[in-house]
């Protein structure tokens, strides 16, 4: 079902108008991207003769193609509110037209260049009247299906544009041998052909619709550069974003070193444009495979490890890639690539979107649309005058030779670059510290779960007990506490509903026995909510203040109550708590188990909700706890309910005592009263599920 204001885009599509434009769109980006293999292909060719001239002729269309974008983008935007959008578009359309069909029969180096900067100063008028359109077309409501489709197009048509090409560098082929106009053509005339009709199409189009209005609202098109300085001053400040940033901009950066040789690296292999093509293409199949397949299969790796991982791998493929010269190899690392870069750019935009607060956000995104462009252009830029200023150089080992050039250095700079920004990336964003890569990553292709919170370190220690209706963990616990403080701690003694003060009208309403009518789920997501309170108001600072928490009752009392009681799915209620908690988890779980035919005559007093539960209930809940205490013995302790109280203490004590500070710090508090950190560096260990 979908919820109403969320419409799929079908809907969207429904409308006419906008599914008139929203063609017209998508005509323009296969136009766009062949425009860009074309005429990538077309500097390469005309240059052949020279190694270094090439790389040059190559880079400088990269250039000639982002420079008006950078320089002009705002006072294009001025001037395009001045005007009818629809005329406008048409206008450009026809330009565009014009421009693009001249190329191959020009023909030169120079008019390429110079058609590329004319083609792209119309684009500048183009898009923002295109994107000021679509508000104008589109419900409010679907503005947001609207956009998606838009950036569908404007990606989703580059790996169609690449095959395109590819096959009709073959059918050119023919054509020039058969046509006699054709020949002294090369093929990359018919994609020229081609790229020019798909913006005739669209100017047909565009100037059927009528519905665009005049002229209504500003078009702001802020400076990219203001755009950068501006959104570095709100981002700038918040550890997360920058490192999701440095490794995104990373990753476009490699990414950009291989669009920009490409051509160069493809012909020294061997290949032509259809070959060229093949690569390009090969980019986006991988990056569509990394999003839609890679996240899957990596389901259960945090994702913030995934994300450093992914570029990393991203650089070693890079590096294997300049220097494996066979083209089938080559095509096959460039799929795998493109997986990485697209399972980073996934992970990159989601943590952005769910991690960075509401205020932040659209600035994030403009912020690294805007650099994502400037870096492409300053990588292209050195990319290939380094490339040039390289050259050919041949390796010999006896009768052996391999070679080794511009294009090649290029890319092994390329690799290494990801590389090293992948390994910082995943230094500081890691949030699983101390627990080994490679067994989370074996773990992850297993299969097993890892909840998508954190495990933590933190200087204090955190102690946990459970146990069914009158075990006596709350006596126990108490007395532990007493313990602990007598030796110098400073202890937070806590318990499980209501230690907030929120935590306590939870708690009313939830062991209320008048309060019959509490549906399950909502019960579990009460315990959660109290949860949720307790620790991040108590328990998690005090934590951080370095204190031990001795708490009555945490997370597993909901997994025994709720869903093994309740017969909630364990899994769901697993999930609520992690994400309650932030996946915070005890360093021992002290478990006292008691049969409940024993323990609920322990207790006095009328019974509330939970104690007046049929014995069958009782005995799940204790079942489900001694199996989350077998599930991981090295976190938990079980002792005999039945045993006396001060045997059971004694039991406790020599647990915990094992894993406190040494030696006890009497004397070693310091001047703020909070204790030394505990011996080696805590890791808080993941809820299972
Ligand atoms: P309480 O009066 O604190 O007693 P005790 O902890 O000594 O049993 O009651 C807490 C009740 O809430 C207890 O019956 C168990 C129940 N409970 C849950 O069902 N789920 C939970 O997550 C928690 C913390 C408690």
């Amino acid at each position: 079902m979908t919820a109403p204001g969320r419409s799929r885009p079908a809907h969207v599509l429904a409308n006419a108008p906008f599914r008139r434009l929203w063609m017209a769109m998508s005509v323009c980006s296969l136009g766009d991207w062949l425009n860009i293999l074309a005429l990538t292909a077309l500097a390469g060719n005309l240059t052949q003769s020279d190694y270094r001239l090439q790389s040059l002729a190559v880079g400088g269309v990269f250039i000639a193609k982002m420079l008006p974008a950078v320089l002009l983008g705002p006072l294009a935007g001025v001037f395009a509110d001045r005007f009818d959008r629809r005329l406008m578009m048409v206008v450009a359309d026809l330009l565009r037209f014009a421009v693009v069909l001249s190329i191959p029969f020009v023909r030169s180096y120079q008019w390429v260049i110079v058609a590329t900067v004319l083609v792209e100063c119309v684009n500048l008028f183009w898009v923002p009247a295109k994107d000021a359109t679509v508000p104008n077309l589109v419900r409010k409501d679907q503005l947001e299906s609207a956009n998606r489709l838009n950036l569908l197009v404007t990606y989703g048509t580059a790996p169609v544009a690449a095959m395109l090409f590819a096959a009709l560098s073959v059918v050119g082929d023919v054509i020039t041998s058969v046509v006699p106009f054709m020949s002294g053509q090369d093929a990359t005339s018919l994609a020229l052909v081609v790229n020019a009709c798909a913006y005739l199409v669209s100017a047909v189009l565009i100037f059927t619709l009528r519905e665009i209005p005049k002229r209504d609202g500003a078009i702001s098109t802020p400076s990219v550069l203001k755009q950068i300085v501006e959104g570095w001053r709100f981002v700038g400040g918040n550890q997360l974003v920058r490192g999701l940033i440095i490794g995104m901009l990373g990753a476009f950066a490699a990414g950009g070193a291989v669009v920009g040789v490409a051509k160069i690296y493809v012909q020294a292999l061997g290949g032509g444009d259809a070959a060229y093509g093949v690569v390009f293409g090969a980019v986006f199949v991988g990056m569509a495979l990394g999003m839609f397949f890679g996240l899957r299969l990596l389901r259960e790796l945090s994702r913030r490890r995934l994300f450093g991982l992914a570029i990393t791998v991203a650089g070693l493929v890079l590096v294997a890639t300049a220097l494996v010269h066979n083209l089938a190899i080559v095509v096959m690392l460039t799929v795998l690539l493109g997986a990485c870069a697209g399972i980073a750019w996934i992970i990159g935009y989601t943590l952005i979107g769910l991690e960075v607060e509401d205020g932040l956000r659209g600035r994030t995104f403009s912020f690294l649309q805007s650099t994502a462009r400037v870096t492409l252009l300053l990588v292209v830029a050195v990319a290939n005058p380094l490339a040039a200023i390289f050259d050919v150089h041949w390796l010999r080992f006896g009768g052996f030779a391999y070679r080794f050039d511009g294009s090649n250095l290029v890319l092994v700079i390329g690799g290494v670059l990801a590389m090293v920004v992948g390994v910082l990336a995943l230094r500081h964003m890691d949030d699983r510290k101390g627990v080994s890569l490679a067994g989370d990553l074996i773990a992850a292709v297993r299969g097993e779960r890892f909840p998508a919170e954190a495990a933590e370190a933190v200087p204090g220690l955190f102690v946990a007990f459970e146990g069914g209706e009158g075990s006596g963990k709350t006596t126990q616990s108490r007395l532990i506490a007493i313990w602990l403080r007598d030796q110098g701690y400073d202890v937070v003694q806590t318990r499980e509903p209501g230690s907030t003060k929120v935590g306590m009208r939870l708690r009313a309403i939830l062991l209320d026995a008048a309060e019959r009518g509490l549906s399950a789920r909502s019960e579990a997501l009460l315990y959660a909510a109290d949860r949720a309170e307790h620790v991040e108001k108590v328990i998690r600072p005090a934590l951080y203040r370095g204190s031990l928490v001795i708490t009555d009752r945490y997370v597993d009392s909901s997994l025994a109550y709720q869903g093994a009681g309740r017969a909630l799915d364990p899994k769901d209620v697993s999930k609520i708590n992690a994400w309650a908690t932030g996946g915070l988890v005890p360093h021992l779980t002290v478990l006292i188990d008691t049969p409940p035919q024993v323990g609920l005559t322990r207790l006095g007093g009328a019974a509330d909700r939970i104690e007046s539960e049929p014995l069958d209930f009782h005995e799940r809940v204790r079942k489900e706890f001694r199996a989350l205490a077998a599930a991981a013995p090295e976190r938990y302790l079980v002792v005999d309910g039945t045993l006396e109280a001060e045997v059971i203490t004694r039991q406790i004590q020599d647990r915990i005592r094992d894993i406190l500070p040494d030696p006890v710090p009497q004397e070693s508090e310091d001047a703020t009263g909070t204790m030394p950190a505990i011996r080696g560096d805590w890791t808080m260990p993941t809820i299972r599920d």
